[in-house]
């Protein structure tokens, strides 16, 4: 039998993290369980709340010898098709307590200052969103759908980010940002909060302990929150594994040199949701000592993977996976494939990996041209 296509994926690196010492105490030091608890209180009342579906992708886990393969299926949260709906919007809700006289503000890459926008429109409140070049015309018009002034400032993220502050602070507007800098935490900690609700919906909908997960970082603000579900709700702890962009690797760099350690970004990865050059400080502090390895990959496997989740090549049903949804499936494609690292991971066909489908078609236009060009590999 002629082997399948999608079986060649391989990441660039991968390292031990040789401070591995998972604690829940101090991880729900950092984000404690009040926060979390409230952030699904507060998150499930929302009028459209549902859990985002936890599909199975059973062809795959077929393939490569697993028991489970778990796919938690963010382009479904909202409308706003990504995980980051939980977290932008809650922390609005959470800093504006109530007033209405209050312009918000964020600077973004797209999915964050989405759900920002979203959270504002919800309570009627105004909303500035900053961008770079890099975000897509795509994005920025989603984010005006939502009655967000969006204010295109060149240079990139962090320019966006420098006048998002400046001109916030000349105005009085509330920054609403998804990461820390020295004091400023309790906002980016209420969006990690918001990412742990992922947690709690997955801890009622299977029964199988979870062996491994498999996260993307950016700056680490949703793999933090992920963590810090897992120290809160799950009975056994699994392997946690990051994934980044091969030239945006700032958590596996961070962890290699066990502080945190910025990369100069050359080239901007596809997956532009992570293609960021430093760990958030305060996820930083939960993912030192908790995150077993760390995986980066090419750009390249992104087509195939988006096409292999849409055509039915790793489960029955058709699944719209954008490109941060990609580098997981990849990972664990060569992991399994890699004798050693299936030893060192410990993965077998006992194995319940969880993988998290972090967004869908959020830049429609991409999207497509993914799909079209995957298609040509499955
Ligand atoms: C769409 C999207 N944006 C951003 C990120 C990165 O999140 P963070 O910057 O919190 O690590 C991801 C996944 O890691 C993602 O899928």
């Amino acid at each position: 039998m002629q082997k399948k296509l999608y079986l060649n994926q391989k990441f660039t690196k991968f390292i031990n993290n040789e401070n591995f010492e998972f604690d829940r105490s101090k991880i729900l030091k950092i984000l404690n369980g009040d926060l979390i608890e409230d952030a699904y209180k507060t998150i499930s009342n929302w009028q459209k709340y549902q859990p985002t579906p936890l599909e199975s992708l059973n062809k795959l886990s077929k393939e490569l010898e697993l028991k489970n393969i778990f796919y938690k299926d963010e382009s479904k949260r909202f409308g706003l098709k990504s995980f980051k709906a939980l977290g932008g919007a809650y922390a609005v809700e959470k800093i504006i307590k109530g007033r209405k006289d209050i312009t918000v503000s964020t600077a973004t890459a797209g999915n964050h200052g989405k759900s920002v926008a979203w959270g504002a429109k919800n309570l009627g409140l105004n909303c500035k969103i900053f961008i770079s070049e890099n975000v897509s015309e795509t994005r920025a018009e989603e984010m005006r759908n939502l009655n967000a002034e969006v204010i295109r400032v060149k240079g990139n993220y962090d320019d966006s980010l420098n006048i998002c502050k400046k001109e916030s602070k000349k105005n009085n507007w509330e920054i609403i940002q998804d990461v820390a800098w020295p004091n400023y935490e309790l906002v980016p900690k209420l969006t990690m909060a918001g990412y742990s609700t992922m947690i709690k919906e997955i801890s009622v909908q299977t029964n199988e302990y979870i062996t491994h997960i498999f996260l993307q970082a950016g700056v680490g603000g949703m793999a933090a929150g992920v963590v810090a579900g897992v120290a809160y709700y799950f009975k056994k702890v699994p392997k946690i594994i990051i994934v980044e962009p091969e030239n945006a690797n700032c958590v596996m760099k961070s962890i290699e040199n066990n502080t945190p350690t910025s990369v100069n970004i050359k080239k901007e990865s596809i997956m532009g949701g992570m293609s960021c050059g430093d760990v958030s400080l305060v996820p930083w502090q939960i993912l030192k000592n908790s995150v077993n390895n760390c995986i980066t990959v090419s750009d390249k496997f992104v087509p195939q993977t988006v096409a292999m989740l849409a055509d039915k090549v790793v489960s029955d049903i058709s699944i719209v996976g954008g490109e941060c949804s990609t580098p997981g499936i990849t990972s664990l494609i060569s992991c399994c494939n890699n004798e050693k690292k299936r030893i060192t991971l410990e993965i077998n066909e006992n194995s319940n990996i969880l993988l998290i489908g972090c967004e869908g078609s959020a830049d429609m236009e991409l999207y497509d041209k993914l799909l079209t060009e995957g298609k040509k590999f499955i």
